[in-house]
């Protein structure tokens, strides 16, 4: 039987970003949703109080954290504004590659001096013309002696206006798909390297998100991680990796949107008395709490395995996909306990449901989750 009691050290660190995100995420989530401001003394803070590379080891400057305790900061960061947090937990999703793929000489010569001060990384795979087909990418490696000269397009790339650093994932021969992707570090300052403007975002509207473009970046073959070729394996990696706080990020949304239903229905009143005392209210919320519960389950047991070192791709993908369609009909029932109100941008949770969306939509839609789960579970009985 698994032990669910947290450790004094994942309490205080949960409790550390549990008083970050009500006292200085939650206060300014709605103007930053509302005006699309990208709050960057929150990010900084987040940073000096170690809350920003969570997976990089102590060693390289970062926080040296479980995938558990990422996950217990990050649904409490979501819960005071998943916007934020989105750009805050950017920074491990593009790191992760180095830690994966890198070696001793790259992520010293990488991680130390981008994690001393305060600094934003951004993932580049996704691309204009393939998303979830993460194997076609079209941006080109073309290997010029001791260095690749790179060309093309990244699209719907967080906190690219902002980042100082990019992986980057190019192929050196389309025609070998996934067996043709290198994987990069590329610095913002190299020459060639154009991030394009912040996008106007549904939801999640306080991180940046942006294109960015690569024309004949000359990039050392010394910055390429892993060896030729293994760049899809390593995205692949980092993203069985990162799937798993994207379920606890859903989680915060949530638990945001339930406890936001539940005092509303408390104080709100119809036919003589609280809404919370109709039954029908009381199914929602209900339903609302089973659901979290359930989502929190599976979040911490995808991160359980991946801390024990255990292969944990189905586990990471369902949870990932549990939770961002539980994040979706809790927010959707919360703004229909508060009726009209609820639809109202002067409450907190239409906000919510609009933050929600995405975590169906990014780290790989819940589409090829739901491919990645079947092609596990089929191999498992073939
Ligand atoms: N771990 C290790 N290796 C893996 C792997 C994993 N999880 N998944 C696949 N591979 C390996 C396979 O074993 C295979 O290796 P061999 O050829 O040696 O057998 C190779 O990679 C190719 O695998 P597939 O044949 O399964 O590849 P595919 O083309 O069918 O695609 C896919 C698989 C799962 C659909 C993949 O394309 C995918 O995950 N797509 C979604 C991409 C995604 O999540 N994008 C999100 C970007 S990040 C984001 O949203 C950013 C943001 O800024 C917030």
């Amino acid at each position: 039987m698994p032990d669910f009691s947290l450790t004094d050290d994942q309490t205080s660190v949960r409790d550390l970003a549990r008083k970050f995100a009500r006292t200085e995420m939650a206060p300014r989530a709605a103007e930053c949703d509302r005006k699309s401001l990208f709050p960057e003394d929150i990010y900084r803070k987040a940073w000096e109080l170690g809350l920003m590379n969570l997976n990089v080891p102590t060693e390289y400057g970062g926080s040296g954290l479980s995938l558990l305790d990422q996950c217990l900061i990050v649904e409490e960061l979501s819960y005071g504004c998943a916007g934020m947090t989105t750009s805050i937990i950017a920074n491990c999703l593009a790191l992760e590659p180095i830690l994966l793929g890198g070696t001793p000489e790259q992520k010293t010569r990488f991680l130390k001096p981008f994690c001393a001060s305060y600094n934003l990384a951004s993932f580049g795979l996704t691309e204009p013309a393939g998303g979830s087909d993460a194997g076609a990418l079209a941006t080109r490696a073309t290997r010029d002696g001791d260095h690749y000269v790179i060309s093309g397009e990244k699209c719907f790339i967080t906190n690219a206006p902002n980042a100082s650093l990019f992986t980057v994932f190019a192929t050196t021969d389309p025609a070998l798909r996934t067996k043709g992707i290198c994987a990069f570090v590329v610095p913002r300052s190299t020459e060639g390297v154009t991030p394009g403007k912040d996008e106007e975002k549904m939801g999640h509207r306080a991180s940046s998100t942006g294109t960015v473009r690569f024309d004949s970046v000359r990039v050392p073959v010394a910055d390429r991680l892993g060896a030729e070729g293994e760049g899809f394996s390593i995205a692949m990696r980092t993203l069985d990796q990162t799937r798993t706080p994207i379920g606890a990020l859903a989680n915060g949304i949530a638990q945001a949107a339930m406890e936001h239903a539940a005092r509303y229905a408390l104080q709100r009143k119809s036919f003589g008395k609280p809404i919370a005392e109709h039954q029908a209210i009381q199914i929602k919320l209900a339903n609302m709490a089973q659901s979290i519960h359930a989502a929190r389950l599976l979040t911490w047991h995808a991160a359980w395995k991946i801390d024990h070192g255990e292969p944990a791709t189905l586990e990471s993908s369902i949870a990932k996909t549990f939770a961002s369609d539980s994040a979706m009909r809790v927010a959707d029932e919360a703004i229909q306990v508060f009726g009209g109100y609820g639809y109202m941008k002067e409450y907190p949770v239409e906000k919510l449901l609009r933050d929600a969306k995405l975590t169906q939509i990014y780290e790989g839609s819940n589409e090829i989750q739901r491919t990645v789960i079947a092609r596990e579970l089929l191999r498992r009985y073939a």
